[in-house]
């Protein structure tokens, strides 16, 4: 099987290192890839928004199967013209992946699945801002304010303050440059992301993740992409994992198929464990990073052979998915004054090491990588438990050189330590 992955992040890298320990991968190739990825895959430059060129490329690769990695291209419905050209793809149509392109339309469909989540209210005129503030903010008896931009924002477009002045900026820039503004009820508790494989209404669970956001030390800082993950977390009891499929995940599925749109992908659960239980705080509508790179670093089944099951609608015939024991911790690096504007162009050394996944890199003409976007490398350790994958993440980190990057160093510690737990 040839095997097209569309992307060029640690999370395409991580999803290329698994498919390559698929024995039924007989080739791979990746669109636009970094310097990480070539080293493993046929690369090709593509406009990743573009249907005709994804499809124009899938046709002249002779893909089996083509993975989607980012939203965009799914939001603006790629996957669509993938499957109408007769190429089997794995990544939802434009009208699922509304899930992760319009948070109204998913607050919809969990009213209507019965799928628990934040309160929320969605404001587009300024002139309702100031009353929305006092509807949401601390003095209704909420925590923090929970601003977010209504439209893909890649993590970036949501503040979470107890700051009235700060989240009135947030929402009133956003509504200046013409986005509508999502206010949200703060949910309190460790969060979880639940990766799914669907097709349709089967649903196969994935390892449960989390994953850090801010980007400093004891989530201090403003919001990034992702600063790091671990996997499995052996705080979530299983019969919590079991409700988020069975109440949660399910139900959305069910949802999905009932209006038509069926969700064929991979849907990523955002969830808090409130004292009340599990509540969705987001879906996306693919893999999520840095998440993907902790969970497949455990994956012990075929990922190759999974995604073209669901992509090719046999997900419920797949064999019951098996995974290493143990935890993976992913660290990631980012470049100086990230997640502002990033300094590009610094030469990296180290960067070829096992358990090193590439984001933003490029390999200049004299053959050196250079750092080339914000996020920079994720770096991948496994082991036993999460105390010797965070030792063994850490260790590879120490080997690696690029001038004024910057990384947490408490990813997973808290789990490690035993101090996550639920009320
Ligand atoms: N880990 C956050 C995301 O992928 O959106």
């Amino acid at each position: 099987m040839r095997v097209l992955v569309i992307g060029s992040g640690a999370r395409e890298h991580a999803l290329l290192l698994a498919l390559s320990r698929d024995p039924q991968v007989t080739g791979l190739i990746v669109a636009p890839g970094n310097a990480g990825t070539a080293r493993l895959a046929e690369q090709y430059d593509v406009d990743v928004t573009s249907a005709d060129q994804v499809v124009g490329l899938a046709r002249k690769v002779e893909a089996d199967l083509v993975v989607i990695g980012p939203e965009v291209p799914l939001v603006l419905g790629v996957a669509d013209a993938l499957r109408a050209a007769g190429i089997v793809c794995f990544g939802p149509g434009k009208d699922a992946a509304r899930i992760e392109g319009s948070k109204a339309f998913a607050k919809e469909v969990m009213a209507a699945a019965g799928v628990r989540t934040a309160a929320s209210e969605i404001v587009d005129n300024p002139a309702h801002l100031d009353a929305a503030l006092e509807r949401f903010g601390p003095p209704a008896g909420d925590p923090a304010w929970v601003v977010k931009d209504d439209s893909l924002a890649a993590g970036k477009g949501v503040v979470v303050t107890a700051d009235r002045d700060a989240a009135r900026a947030h929402a009133a820039g956003l509504l200046e440059s013409g986005h509508p503004v999502l206010l949200e009820s703060f949910l309190d508790g460790p969060e979880v992301s639940l990766f799914c494989v669907l097709d349709g209404a089967t649903v196969v669970p994935l390892l449960p993740a989390q994953d850090f956001k801010r980007v400093g030390d004891g989530d201090a800082g403003p919001n990034t992409g992702g600063m790091g993950a671990y996997a499995p977390l052996p705080w979530l009891p299983e019969n919590v994992y079991r409700e988020i499929v069975s109440r949660v995940v399910e139900p959305v599925a069910a949802e999905l198929v009932r209006r038509g749109s069926p969700f064929n992908g991979l849907l990523y659960a955002g969830l808090a464990i409130t004292s009340n239980g599990p509540a969705v705080v987001e879906f996306n509508c693919r893999f999520g990073d840095p998440e993907t790179q902790a969970v497949l670093a455990l994956l012990e089944s075929p990922l190759g052979q999974l995604l073209h099951a669901a992509g090719s609608g046999k997900l419920a015939d797949f064999e019951q998915l098996r995974w290493r024991d143990g935890a993976a911790v992913t660290v990631v690096l980012a470049a100086e004054n990230y997640p502002g504007r990033p300094r590009v162009g610094d030469v990296i050394v180290g960067s070829e090491a096992d358990g090193v996944l590439h984001a933003g890199t490029a390999r200049r003409d004299d053959g050196a990588i250079v750092s080339s976007g914000g996020r920079v490398l994720s770096v991948v350790g496994t082991g036993a438990d999460l105390a010797e994958a965070r030792a063994r993440a850490y260790e590879i980190l120490g080997s690696i050189r690029l001038p004024g990057s910057h990384f947490r160093t408490d990813i997973g510690r808290r789990a490690a330590e035993g101090e996550i737990s639920l009320r």
